[in-house]
C-alpha cells in the first residue's frame, strides 16, 4: 500500500521521510521515551535513520506497519511532533484481522490533546471496514503509564487487565495493561477513569 495522509482539523499524520531523520533522533533520545516503549536506548541517529528508510516503508509496502508522522494541522512537511503506528498482528490464522496503535509524542507537543486527535484518526482508519477492516485494535502499555492510558480511554478503548510479565524491553519481560477497541464501539469513554490514576 501507499502511505497516505490522514487529516483532521486538529492534526495532519504523513509519512516520516528522509528529511525527518534529526528530528525523530532529538525526540526519541526523550527519557520518557525510553522509560516507556521498546525502542533503543540511547537512541542513536542511526536508529532514527533506520526506522525512517527501512523500518516505515517496509511496514507500508508489506502491509504490515502503517506509521505517520505526527504534524500541524494543514502540513504534511512540517516538524514531527509525534509518531502513530498500527501495526497487523501476524502469526495464527486470523490473527492478522487484528491489529495494535502505538505512539510516542515529542515533549514540547505533549498535553495539547494532539496525540488523542491523531489517535483518533488512526483508530478510525483501522477500524474502518473500507480502510484496514481490522476487528480489534489493541492498546498496550507497561504498567503506570497513565498518560497512554488517558489517550486510549479517551478513544474509548476498553480495559481488559494485566498481563504480567508480557512484554519484553531490552531483554525484561515487564507487566503490561491491555485494552482494546472494536469497529462499533463508541469512541468516548467506556468506563469511570480510575480512581487510583495518578495526576498530571
Ligand atoms: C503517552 C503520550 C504519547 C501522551 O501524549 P500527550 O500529548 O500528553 O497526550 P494528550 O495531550 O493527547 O493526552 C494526554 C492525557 O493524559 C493526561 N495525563 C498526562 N499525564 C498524566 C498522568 N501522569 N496521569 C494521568 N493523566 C495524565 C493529560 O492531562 C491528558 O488528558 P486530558 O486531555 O484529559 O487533560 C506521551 O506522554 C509520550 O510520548 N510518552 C512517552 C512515550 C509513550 O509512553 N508512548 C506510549 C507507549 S504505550
Amino acid at each position: 500500500m501507499e502511505p497516505f495522509v490522514l487529516r483532521s482539523a486538529e492534526v495532519t499524520l504523513s509519512v516520516p521521510t528522509a528529511v525527518d531523520v534529526d528530528r525523530v533522533a532529538q525526540v526519541c533520545a526523550d527519557p520518557e521515551i525510553a522509560a516507556w516503549t521498546v525502542m533503543p536506548s540511547p537512541y542513536v541517529r542511526a536508529d532514527a535513520e533506520s526506522f525512517v528508510t527501512r523500518t516505515v516503508p517496509t511496514g507500508w509496502a508489506e502491509e504490515t506497519m502503517f506509521t505517520w508522522a505526527v504534524r500541524a494541522p494543514g502540513s504534511v512537511d512540517g516538524p514531527v511532533l509525534a509518531m502513530m503506528g498500527i501495526t497487523r498482528k501476524m502469526g495464527a490464522p486470523g490473527q492478522e484481522q487484528a491489529g495494535e496503535i502505538g505512539y510516542w509524542t515529542a515533549p514540547d507537543a505533549r498535553g495539547t490533546g494532539l496525540t488523542t486527535a491523531a489517535a483518533r484518526l488512526a483508530a478510525d482508519w483501522a477500524l474502518d471496514p473500507e480502510g484496514l477492516g481490522l476487528e480489534r485494535l489493541q492498546w498496550q502499555a507497561f504498567v503506570g503509564n497513565w498518560p497512554s492510558r488517558r489517550v486510549a480511554w479517551k478513544l474509548g478503548f476498553r480495559f481488559e487487565g494485566i498481563l504480567r510479565r508480557y512484554r519484553p524491553q531490552r531483554g525484561v519481560l515487564r507487566d503490561s495493561w491491555m485494552a482494546s477497541l472494536l469497529p462499533h464501539d463508541p469512541r468516548e469513554p467506556s468506563e469511570p477513569w480510575p480512581t487510583e490514576a495518578s495526576q498530571p
